[in-house]
């Protein structure tokens, strides 16, 4: 075992034996990667992946995930969740098992931008990516720890980092623990609680896009399975998936001023 497995195992803590790891200097994607691993039935779950660096690191909506190596922590998660559960509450619990892990790891107290992005002073420092197979769900994260040389590229958008020392497999370890905690309670309404308390935009204006076009709403609450509850000119209904932007500067500025007082 190396060192970085020796780590992750210590996140994990004892009662978590169970759990396979592994820990790469470099793949093109710690999701790829473990979703042909599973497809062949070579690995079985819960199984944890982490790379220094990623060839081909991918996000939601086909986007790309800058993952230089040295200061990020890219890692990905094969678990088997019981039938019938839900995509939402399986992306509820890993934003919660993020914000958790971090909290302990570094004192920091990220908020959670629906559906699943992690946000600290108003830039996203860590992304999530949950992709459903016959075998599972694999759950990729990568969390922005330090800001790379030179900085993060145009295309990262609004990409921040923790700036803390970490131990990037004792934090892989936790996110991992807190999520398998998590799923064998996975109804309980305490998740989703704990996602409600770090998301910030209910009661906001935001902006989305439905059939091409951008539209404006009120956020109004979080669905029992993870959907955005909104209000806009046409009456309430929810979001499943795609993406939601703050409506305004003056939103987004308000709510970095909320962050700041919460830290
Ligand atoms: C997003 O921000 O849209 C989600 C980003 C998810 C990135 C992580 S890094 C580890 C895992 N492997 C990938 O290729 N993607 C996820």
């Amino acid at each position: 075992m190396n060192q970085l497995e020796e780590s992750m195992r210590r996140g994990l803590g004892g009662a978590l034996e169970r759990v396979s790891v592994r820990a790469l200097v470099q793949v093109d994607s710690t999701n790829l990667r473990l979703k042909e691993e599973a497809r062949a039935g070579r690995i079985r779950p819960p199984f944890l992946l982490m790379a220094d660096s990623q060839t081909a690191g991918r996000g939601r909506l086909g986007r790309r995930f800058v993952s230089p190596p040295e200061t990020g922590l890219y890692m990905s998660l094969f678990i088997s969740p019981p039938p019938e559960t839900e995509s939402g509450k399986i992306t509820i619990l890993s934003a919660v098992a993020v914000c958790r892990a971090i909290e302990e790891a570094t004192g920091l107290r990220p908020k959670i931008k629906w559906v699943n992005d992690l946000f600290v002073k108003g830039k996203k420092v860590c992304g999530i990516l949950a992709e459903r197979i016959d075998q599972g769900v694999i759950v990729g994260i990568g969390v922005n720890l330090l800001t790379p040389p030179g900085g993060f590229p145009p295309e990262a958008g609004a990409a921040g980092a923790l700036d803390k020392q970490v131990d990037r497999g004792l934090l892989a370890g936790l996110i991992a623990r807190y999520l398998l905690e998590g799923l064998e309670k996975i109804g309980d309404p305490s998740i989703l609680d704990a996602y409600r308390a770090r998301m910030p935009l209910v009661g906001r204006q935001v902006r989305y896009v439905r059939d091409g076009q951008e539209k404006t709403a009120l956020v109004t609450g979080v669905a029992q399975d993870g959907g955005l509850m909104i209000e806009d000119e046409n009456g309430p209904s929810v979001l499943r998936t795609g993406e939601v932007t703050l409506g305004s500067e003056q939103f987004a500025q308000g709510w970095r001023r909320e962050e700041a007082q919460n830290e």
